[in-house]
This record gives structure tokens, C-alpha cells and sequence, in this order.
């Protein structure tokens, strides 16, 4: 069945960077189930190639090899190595830059609307100065190529495509390559309104080159930190938050930073030796917030988690202690949904949301909730 094509009419975008179809009802076997198409757009008419499933699955995935009716969003893709087959690493190079931002968009509120019950636009907001969507990418980590050269991977696949050059690849980017580059001691230093972070070659550090700047002034906005607040800085990294958190509630305040890499930790400790009123903590997050009390000591927490987002455990250790506003800082707008749920069962409602286009041509999303106690 993989590899056979149908024509289909391409329906609404769907999170994981594919819209959704149905396969002709006189398929044979497969008539009438979903597919999720990539390289298409809404209300385009399109030959789907079968890339993956099984007769009887729920779903089938698939690539819009032929586009018999376009989109009038549909661009040619900057990049040579985007399409059906290539390169995985963008999913929408074919999608004009501001139609992928509303796509991006419709996914936020569809997630929000789906698991968390809310009806909220959400408008993705272009990082300044991104007007094009390409060279942003500060970090690259390519494989070597059985013929030599460097390439990157296929769409849920193991293979490896050879790329000359990566368009989404920043001028001065980091490059590492699978295997070869050692992972040690290397250390970079970032700089951000004119403070410097130290962070290991190999550690985590937001990738786009103008996020640290949009996150960084989206996360004050919202946490409306004042003068003497004690802070929580959740999943702190090396303190990129924390620094700024700690000059607005100045020496009479504190900011506690929980991260659970040791490097990122040392690191953060050197970062952040200008506040003495900050204290660096290492450990997991779930677990430090169980060792700490809800006496109403903490007025504002802000959280940065991994992809998974912050789930029960840290959601209901951060709501025990009845801050006054809760930043999330999250890269995946389903477990940021679920986490919004999860706030509201516990009296903590989404107050604003604002959204980024940190990924440019990839269907990735940066959302920044704030949540305030009913
Ligand atoms: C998305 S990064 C955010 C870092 C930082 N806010 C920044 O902007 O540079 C998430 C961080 O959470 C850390 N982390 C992941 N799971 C953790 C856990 N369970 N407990 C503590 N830290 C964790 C990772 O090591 C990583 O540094």
C-alpha cells in the first residue's frame, strides 16, 4: 500500500506540520480513511503518494506529490532540498512566510480549543527583523553522508540527504556532526543586551538568533515582576531568565533557578554571580518543588520545560504555592495545552497567550502563556 496514489482535496493543517485528507471512498481497502499529507496547503487538489501505514490503521501518512489545484499561499521553496523524499528537517518551504505563520496560528487554537477547552486567537508573531525565514538557525548538527559530504535527515526516516547548504542555517552557526564532533569542555559565550551566558558548546541555548531577545522580552511582559518579588525560574538552563528576573526584583527580592543538567548548572552559577540574591539550584523539577512549602512565599513563577511540558506533578507543585502569575514559556502547543487544562482544574486561568515564529519553515511554534489565580 505505501508508495500507491490517490487524489485527494486537502483539508485543514493539522499539528505535526501536514494537513489533513481522505482518501477517495472507492479505494480499494483504504477508502475513506484519513491521511496526513505534507508538502500540500488547505483546499489545494492533489496526488497523495502513501509514505506509511497499514491497511486498517486509523491514519496514513502520505506526501503531495503532484498539485493539480494550488493553494494561492503556495510558493516555489527557497531550498533545493525541500519536497517529498528530501530533506526533513522544514515542513513548510512551499508555504509563503506569513500563510505559515497563520497556519501555525489555527494549530495553537485548535490544540487550546481541543485539549484545554478555550476558544483564544493566538497571533504568531514574526521574531524582529525575521523577514524572510531563513539563516536563523544558530546550531546545526548534521550526519556524514556515505559519500563524504553532510547531509540531513529524510522525514521520519533514518536515511540521510546530502546538503550543500542549509538555507535555515545562520552565517556563523555552530556545527556539529553526528559522531564526530566531541562533546566536552568546548564553551561559547551568548550575549544579550550586552550581558554575556556562558553554555557549553553542546548545551542547550535557544537556536533561533533573535529569540533569546523576543522570549526574554515576552517573559518580562508577562511577569510583571516588581521590585522585592520572590521568583521562581523553572528549567532555568544557564539563566538567560533568571538575570534579567533577578535585575527586576533587584537586591531586595530573590530568584530561585531550578535546572537539572549539571553543566547547565555550573554554568548558570558563573552567569548569574552579579545577584547574590539569586541561588542556582540543580535538580529536577518535580522533585524540588515537592521539598518546597506553600506559605505564599513565591509571587510569580516562570517555566521554560522541555517538549513534553510541565504535566501534573510540576503543575500541581507550582499551583501548591499560590503565586500571583505563572509565565510558561513552551515549544509544543499540545503538552501546552494540556498543561493549560491542568492549571485551570486548579483555579489558574490562561490570561494572555502570545505566540513566535522561532522556527520559521519548519511547523515548530514558541508559545508564552500567563496564567493568574482566579
Ligand atoms: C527549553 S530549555 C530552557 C532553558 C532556559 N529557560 C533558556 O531559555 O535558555 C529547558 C531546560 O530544562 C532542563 N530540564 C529538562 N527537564 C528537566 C527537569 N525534569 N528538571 C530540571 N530541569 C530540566 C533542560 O536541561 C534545559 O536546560
Amino acid at each position: 500500500m505505501v508508495g500507491e496514489s490517490y487524489d485527494v482535496e486537502v483539508g485543514r493543517v493539522a499539528h505535526g506540520g501536514h494537513f489533513v485528507a481522505r482518501l477517495p471512498e472507492d479505494a480499494p481497502e483504504v477508502g475513506g480513511t484519513v491521511v496526513f499529507v505534507r508538502h500540500a496547503l488547505p483546499g489545494e487538489l492533489v496526488t497523495v503518494r502513501l509514505t506509511e501505514g497499514e491497511v486498517g490503521d486509523r491514519f496514513l501518512r502520505g506526501d503531495a506529490v503532484e498539485v493539480h489545484r494550488a493553494s494561492v499561499d503556495r510558493v516555489a521553496p527557497p531550498c533545493s532540498y525541500a519536497g517529498p523524499g528530501l530533506c526533513g528537517g522544514c515542513d513548510f518551504q512551499h508555504v509563503e512566510l506569513s500563510a505559515q505563520r497563520r497556519l501555525k496560528e489555527e494549530v495553537v487554537r485548535e490544540q487550546l480549543a481541543r485539549l484545554a477547552g478555550l476558544d483564544l486567537p493566538v497571533e504568531v508573531e514574526a521574531v524582529p527583523g525575521d523577514d524572510r525565514g531563513l539563516r536563523w538557525r544558530t546550531r546545526m548538527r548534521f550526519h556524514r553522508t556515505s559519500s563524504g559530504g553532510l547531509g540531513l535527515r529524510e522525514h521520519r526516516s533514518r536515511s540521510i540527504v546530502e546538503v550543500d547548504d542549509c538555507l535555515i542555517q545562520a552565517p556563523g552557526a555552530r556545527v556539529a556532526i553526528e559522531g564526530e564532533t566531541a562533546t566536552g569542555d568546548e564553551v561559547v559565550v551568548e550575549t544579550v543586551r550586552d550581558r554575556a551566558f556562558e553554555v557549553a558548546a553542546d548545551g542547550f541555548w535557544q537556536v533561533h538568533l533573535g529569540a533569546p531577545e523576543a522570549l526574554l522580552s515576552a517573559v518580562l511582559d508577562a511577569a510583571g515582576v516588581r521590585p522585592g518579588d520572590r521568583v521562581l525560574d523553572l528549567y532555568s538552563g544557564v539563566g538567560l531568565f533568571t538575570a534579567f528576573l533577578a535585575e527586576a526584583v533587584g537586591v531586595t527580592g530573590h530568584v530561585t533557578a531550578v535546572e537539572g543538567d549539571r553543566g547547565a548548572t555550573e554554568h548558570a552559577g558563573a552567569n548569574l554571580a552579579a545577584y547574590p540574591w539569586v541561588e542556582p539550584v540543580r535538580g529536577s523539577v518535580d522533585r524540588v518543588l515537592e521539598s518546597m512549602t506553600g506559605d505564599g512565599a513565591w509571587d510569580v513563577v516562570v517555566l521554560d520545560p522541555p517538549r513534553e511540558g510541565a504535566r501534573r506533578p510540576v503543575v500541581e507543585g507550582i499551583v501548591r504555592l499560590e503565586p500571583r502569575t505563572v509565565v510558561h514559556v513552551a515549544c509544543d502547543p499540545s503538552s501546552f495545552a494540556r498543561d493549560v487544562a491542568l492549571f485551570a482544574e486548579h483555579g489558574y486561568r490562561l490570561s494572555a497567550a502570545r505566540a513566535f515564529d522561532l522556527f520559521p519553515m519548519t511547523q515548530h511554534v514558541e508559545v508564552v502563556g500567563t496564567f493568574s489565580a482566579r
